[in-house]
């Protein structure tokens, strides 16, 4: 079962070839899929030629094969990580039961609603980006770029065949559907809120695959314990490509950081605008914006949805099995803050009630190591000032604060001080207008945009000079 085979139209672990109907029923969506990617993938990529990873097999060890694929060849599959015999239910009601293969008739509407929610991200994020190709700052970032928009499509392939495969008809409508809507469109919106902002420039690039992906990553992580089996192995084995995802973003804010540093030291007053970066200020205010949205994604602070989740065994919490010994959690409780009669109180919840910010807290501390790296390479060149994440409760649009006002601190403060100082909190027009200024195409190999500094080291053993993307 682990080796996929590419013989066949639709390349796969699962051995597609014995299910007929549900085989036919994906290659008819094969040819919207690859219509909607020519309408929405990369903009100007289709000649290209790019140094890009292909799954080769859903083992942990080497999976991945590098060579040079024209973008629109690129073979999207269907890849589960191995199925792991005797597999248990390990957490909630059902605990210490043989895992699903079928979807239970009584979860089949959340079920299928979690793998909505989470397949409609991928061609989301794709559609986010796809005009950043005309402004990569290098040949190894625009790589990387083409790198993490063909994984989000293939990502979509791992829902869409959860949807094909387990739920019929209504499964087959769903998948239609993630082809249909358009971030950012109004009348036919992505689901989530994150996933229908704009990504205009390179720096939004970074923040969105540092602290947007890392909530993907949580969200996987949580669908991964999952106890229906299907979608734990489909979740496990896009975990592994996701990483490279949140690699780039992380990665990407340390030089975008450094060399601001190196620009700071270099001008006259650490004037940057004028040497030609990115004022840390700006950056500080990208990531209050980035931060703040990605929290949002993780659901309200108190939910009723989120304890049938867990109750049912359908969403764990991060690495349940290996960081958790209670895994009912019918006891128990969460002391948060809340806005009560204008002011915040702290409130104990029910434990399974408050899962989601359970899961937001592991996120919010996972964020916290880049921001521990990219403050490093602050110090590395000699700057004092230091990067750090708001409070979560500053700008949010989900949940308990939202329709409150925060200072970055966490303070509740009137609309009236957030309208005047928001400007000082979140970039501004002007802001956003001055990174674009910034965004020029550097497509000669070993050339790199002056507001970045290079990475350490290229992809699989290559330098930073190899040609990443044949033009
Ligand atoms: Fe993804
Ligand atoms: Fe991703």
């Amino acid at each position: 079962m682990s080796i996929i085979d590419y013989s066949q139209k639709i390349p796969n672990n699962v051995d597609l070839s014995s299910d007929r109907t549900l085989q036919r029923a994906l290659e008819l969506w094969q040819p919207n899929f690859l219509s909607w990617w020519g309408d929405m993938g990369p903009e100007g990529s289709h000649q290209h030629d790019v140094y890009l990873r292909t799954a080769v097999s859903a083992e942990p060890s080497g999976w991945a094969h590098f060579d040079y694929v024209k973008m629109p060849d690129y073979r999207w599959g269907i890849f589960l990580a191995p199925q792991e015999v005797d597999r248990k239910i390990h957490f909630g009601e059902h605990l210490s039961k043989p895992v699903w293969q079928e979807v239970p008739g009584e979860y089949r509407a959340n079920l299928r609603r979690i793998i909505v929610t989470q397949g409609d991200t991928e061609p989301a994020s794709v559609e986010q980006q796809r005009h950043l190709g005309q402004t990569a700052p290098s040949l190894y970032d625009l790589r990387n770029l083409f790198q993490i928009n063909v994984e989000e499509g293939r990502h979509l392939w791992a829902m869409v065949y959860l949807l094909h495969r387990y739920f019929g008809r209504d499964g087959r409508e769903e998948a239609d559907a993630l082809l249909q809507r358009r971030s950012g469109q109004e009348n036919n919106p992505r689901i989530l809120g994150a996933f229908n902002e704009r990504t205009p420039d390179w720096l939004a690039f970074f923040m969105f695959t540092y602290f947007t992906d890392r909530d993907g990553k949580f969200q996987l992580c949580a669908l991964a314990e999952s106890s229906f089996d299907p979608l734990a192995r489909t979740t496990k084995f896009m975990l592994t490509e996701e990483a490279h995802h949140m690699f780039v973003g992380d990665t990407g804010l340390s030089r975008v950081v450094r060399r601001t540093a190196q620009l700071m030291k270099q001008s006259p007053h650490e004037d940057v605008r004028a040497a030609g970066g990115i004022p840390l200020e700006i950056i500080q205010k990208y990531i209050n914006f980035w931060f703040s949205y990605s929290l949002d994604l993780f659901g309200g602070e108190i939910s009723s949805n989120s304890a049938d989740f867990f109750a049912a065994g359908l969403k764990g919490r991060f690495k349940e099995q290996d960081q958790y010994t209670d895994h009912i959690a019918a006891e128990g409780s969460f002391v948060m803050e809340v806005v009560e009669g204008g002011k915040l109180a702290s409130r104990e919840v029910p434990l399974r009630n408050a899962l989601n910010e359970v899961l937001r807290t592991e996120y919010v501390k996972d964020c916290g190591k880049g921001l521990a790296r990219w403050n490093k390479a602050l110090a590395d060149e000699g700057v004092i000032a230091r990067l750090y994440l708001p409070n979560i409760r500053f700008h949010r649009h989900v949940g308990e604060y939202a329709g409150h006002h925060f200072d970055l601190d966490g303070n509740l403060i009137a609309r009236d001080e957030f309208e005047q100082r928001q400007n000082e909190w979140l970039p501004t027009l002007e802001d956003r207008e001055y990174v674009r200024s910034l965004m020029h195409p550097v497509t000669e190999p070993g050339k790199i945009a002056n507001w970045i500094a290079p990475p350490a080291s290229g992809i699989k053993g290559k330098p930073f000079e190899f040609e990443y993307v044949r033009l």
